[in-house]
C-alpha cells in the first residue's frame, strides 16, 4: 500500500476549473469517502447537497461572496450538519464542537480521495449562511458549513507555505520543546542510523588521515 502521506501532501486548493463534466461514479465516490469520516458516537449527523445545476451554481457562487470563478468546476457539495442530532446525543459540545469536527473529517475525506482520482478540489467556508439556505430550501435546524468545489483543475497552484514540523509539537506540556525528540520516544532505528552515521563518519576520518600520512613518508623518502 501507497503511502498517504503523498496523496495529503501533494493536495492543493484549486481555484480555475476546465468546464469538464465530473461523472456520477466519482461524485458517488467521494460521498463514499465522507461517509466513512469517523464521528463523535458515530452519529454521522451530516448530508450532502450535490448541485450541478448551471444556474444554481451561479447564483451560490453570488452567495460565496461572488466567487464566479468556481461555476466552471463540475459540481459543488454542500456539506451540510445536523446539530440538533449532535446536542441530543451530547448537549453542547455534540452541537457546537463534535457536530463541526464531525463534518470537517467528511470533508477531508472527500478532499483527498478527489485528489486520488484526479480531480481538483475549493474547500469554501465564506459564504451567506442564509443565501445559501434558502436557495438550496434547506431547513432552519440544518448547517450548510462547507462548499466543496469538485472538477478537473485548469492548473494547480503551487505549494503554500506550511509551518515546520518542529515549531508545531511540544512535549507533556504547552511551549515545553524537545531537544531531541528520537531520543524521548526511544526511537532506537533513528538513534542506531545516527550512531552508524558517525562511525562511518569517524572511519572516513581516519582513512583520510593514514592516505595523508602515508603521502607524507613517499614524499619524504622521495626527497632523500
Ligand atoms: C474552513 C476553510 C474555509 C475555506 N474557505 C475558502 C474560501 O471561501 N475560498 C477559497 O478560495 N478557499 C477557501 N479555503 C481553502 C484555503 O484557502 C486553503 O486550504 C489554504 O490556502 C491552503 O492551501 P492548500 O489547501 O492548497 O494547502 C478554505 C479552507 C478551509 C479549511
Amino acid at each position: 500500500m501507497g503511502d498517504i502521506l503523498d496523496i495529503i501532501t501533494s493536495r492543493r486548493t484549486i481555484k480555475r476549473f476546465l468546464p469538464k463534466y465530473v461523472s456520477w461514479e466519482n461524485i458517488a465516490k467521494l460521498i463514499d469517502a465522507a461517509r466513512h469520516a469517523p464521528s463523535a458516537g458515530n452519529i454521522q449527523n451530516w448530508k450532502f447537497i450535490i448541485v450541478i445545476d448551471q444556474e444554481l451554481k451561479e447564483n451560490i457562487a453570488k452567495a460565496c461572496y461572488e466567487q464566479y470563478e468556481i461555476t466552471a468546476a463540475g459540481a459543488f457539495i454542500v456539506v451540510c450538519a445536523e446539530p440538533e442530532k449532535g446536542e441530543r446525543y451530547y448537549g453542547s459540545r455534540g452541537e457546537k464542537l463534535y457536530t463541526i469536527q464531525n463534518c470537517a473529517a467528511a470533508v477531508q475525506n472527500m478532499l483527498l480521495e478527489a485528489h486520488a482520482l484526479g480531480l481538483g478540489t475549493q474547500w469554501i467556508g465564506a459564504f451567506e449562511e442564509e443565501e445559501v439556505k434558502s436557495l438550496l430550501k434547506i431547513p432552519e435546524e440544518v448547517r450548510p458549513q462547507a462548499i466543496i468545489v469538485v472538477g478537473y483543475p485548469q492548473e494547480i497552484p503551487p505549494k503554500p507555505p506550511k509551518y515546520p514540523l518542529e515549531t508545531l509539537i511540544y512535549f507533556n506540556s504547552w511551549r515545553s520543546k524537545m531537544r531531541d525528540p528520537a531520543k524521548y520516544m526511544n526511537d532506537i532505528a533513528t538513534i542506531l542510523a545516527r550512531k552508524a552515521n558517525t562511525t562511518i563518519q569517524v572511519a572516513k576520518e581516519s582513512a583520510h588521515l593514514v592516505v595523508d600520512k602515508a603521502k607524507e613518508k613517499i614524499t619524504a623518502r622521495k626527497a632523500k
